[in-house]
């Protein structure tokens, strides 16, 4: 690689290794994308995404006809580059806690190649970890394994991530500030050159902190976008018991308040993903290892949680009993434009409908084969929006897909056996379907019979 131009890694090729990748090498960066895994590699190297994510493909085939990315199993040639980043996996244990077995494996393969690396090395902490861990587990493990010190020629940064799945590569570009987490001034200006060579005049807030406060950064960004949608769903559970009223007008009226803001305001059946959750019940364990108790965060999961059931009674309120109805789930990702399932509201509202005795039968346009990796045959599935709804006695709205804004209420009318839609992401005016008995999420008000 040329020495003139600065160079980076990127240590597991996941949804944020691999957005992170491509990106750098979209604005001439050369980038070696590094995984364990040969089939992840082997598809890369020809262009091609392995994971559904909008520009993703486009940008990688260019990036690496360009020969700007190449990607590896070997991690030796980590060292090749100026900068490391490590973006593997931090998954959840089952008392919330995250795993931090892929972290140290990376540091350890990474250390080991910088051995016998002349000259200066930057090593950046991308991967969500609780505040402590780039001091007190990579740094340790980095220096063991390298045989060097963590100071003037071995640096370490943590550098936390704030993609949105189906956005990432627009929020990769268009970041509204960059973390830097640093123990000494050396590693933070060389991660600051990259990525002022990154955005050239586009360069967004550098927020220069500790690496604990930017670990912290991270974990606090999620827990307060989660709380607030555990906010708007609390104040929609309170509107649909008051005729007339409906949360989408509050949610415009109080983001008016700068202080408060109009993003994130939109009511549902709860946040899904495979962040909020997984992040809050780490924040949460870690603040109990403190002996704090966070009270706040535990009601935003719990009220999270709480949501399915609301999605529930609202059917049950059209139905009455959900033993052995036929209901159809439209939508299965976590949010649209995703085939991402996980902790996606609408499993817990398919367990629930199931306990309930309900015959379930679903269709989602991209997510229908990870839930059935996920979870068998244990509903239906169906081809289309239309064959879910033929004989349903409900239909409930789980994701905001355009497919189902598009729908009518002559479409649920042609093929349903009752017209009872609980509309729980609220893409619908309900006075252009008074012909269905409409009930939404935060919507006191009720068209039907
Ligand atoms: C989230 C954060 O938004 C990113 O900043 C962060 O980088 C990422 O987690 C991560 O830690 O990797 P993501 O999980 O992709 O991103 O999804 P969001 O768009 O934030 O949506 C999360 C959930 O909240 C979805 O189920 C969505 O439907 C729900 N939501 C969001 C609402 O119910 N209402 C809203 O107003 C907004």
């Amino acid at each position: 690689m040329k020495k003139d131009t600065p160079s980076v890694s990127v240590i597991g090729m996941g949804y944020v290794g691999l957005c992170t990748a491509a990106t750098f090498a979209s604005r001439g960066i050369p980038t070696i994308g590094i995984d364990i895994d040969e089939t992840r590699i082997a598809q890369i190297r020809k262009g091609q995404a392995p994971i559904h994510e909008p520009q993703l493909d486009q940008m990688l085939n260019k990036a690496v006809k360009r020969k700007l990315l190449d990607a590896t199993n070997d991690i030796s040639r980590a060292a090749d580059a100026d900068t490391s980043f490590l973006t593997v996996g931090t998954p959840s244990q089952p008392d919330g806690s995250i795993d931090l077995s892929f972290v140290k494996k990376a540091t350890e393969d990474l250390g080991t190649a910088l051995q016998s690396k002349q000259g200066y090395h930057l090593v950046v902490v991308k991967s969500t970890v609780i505040p402590g861990t780039t001091n007190n587990t990579v740094k340790p493990v980095l220096e063991q394994s390298s045989g060097k010190n963590v100071g003037p020629g071995l640096g370490l940064c943590a550098n936390p991530e704030f993609l949105k799945e189906g956005t990432a590569i627009n929020d990769a570009l268009h970041p509204d500030k960059i973390v830097i987490g640093s123990n000494d001034k050396k590693s933070a200006d060389q991660l600051t050159r990259l990525y002022r060579k990154f955005y050239r005049s586009r360069l967004p807030p550098i927020i220069a902190t500790s690496p604990e406060t930017a670990e912290l950064v991270k974990y606090s960004s999620n827990a307060f976008l989660a709380t607030k949608v555990s906010f708007i769903n609390t104040i929609a559970n309170i509107a649909q018991q008051i005729p007339g009223v409906d949360v989408n007008r509050i949610a415009e009226a109080i983001g008016h308040d700068p202080r408060i803001g109009p993003l994130f305001l939109k009511a549902g059946p709860g946040y899904g993903g495979s962040c909020f959750h997984k992040d809050l019940q780490a924040l949460i364990r870690f603040s109990r290892q403190y002996g704090y108790d966070p009270v706040l965060l535990l009601s935003s999961e719990e009220a999270n949680e709480e949501q399915a059931n609301r999605v529930v009674a609202l059917s049950k309120k059209l139905v009455g009993s959900l033993e052995a109805k036929r209901i159809a789930v439209l939508g299965l990702a976590f949010k649209k434009d995703t085939d991402d399932i996980r902790e996606a509201a609408s499993v817990r509202v398919i367990h629930l409908l199931r306990a309930k005795g309900a015959k379930v039968v679903a269709y989602d346009p991209m997510a229908m084969p990870n839930f059935e990796n996920l979870f068998g045959n244990i509903i239906e599935l169906a081809k289309s929006p239309q064959s879910a709804l033929k004989g349903a006695e409900c239909a409930i709205v789980m994701t905001e897909w355009d497919e189902f804004k598009k729908l009518k209420a002559k479409d649920y009318l042609a093929y349903m056996s009752e017209p009872n839609v609980i509309d729980a992401r609220r893409i619908y005016r309900p006075e252009q379907y008074r012909e269905l008995n409409l009930l939404g999420i935060g919507l006191g008000y009720f068209s039907g019979k």
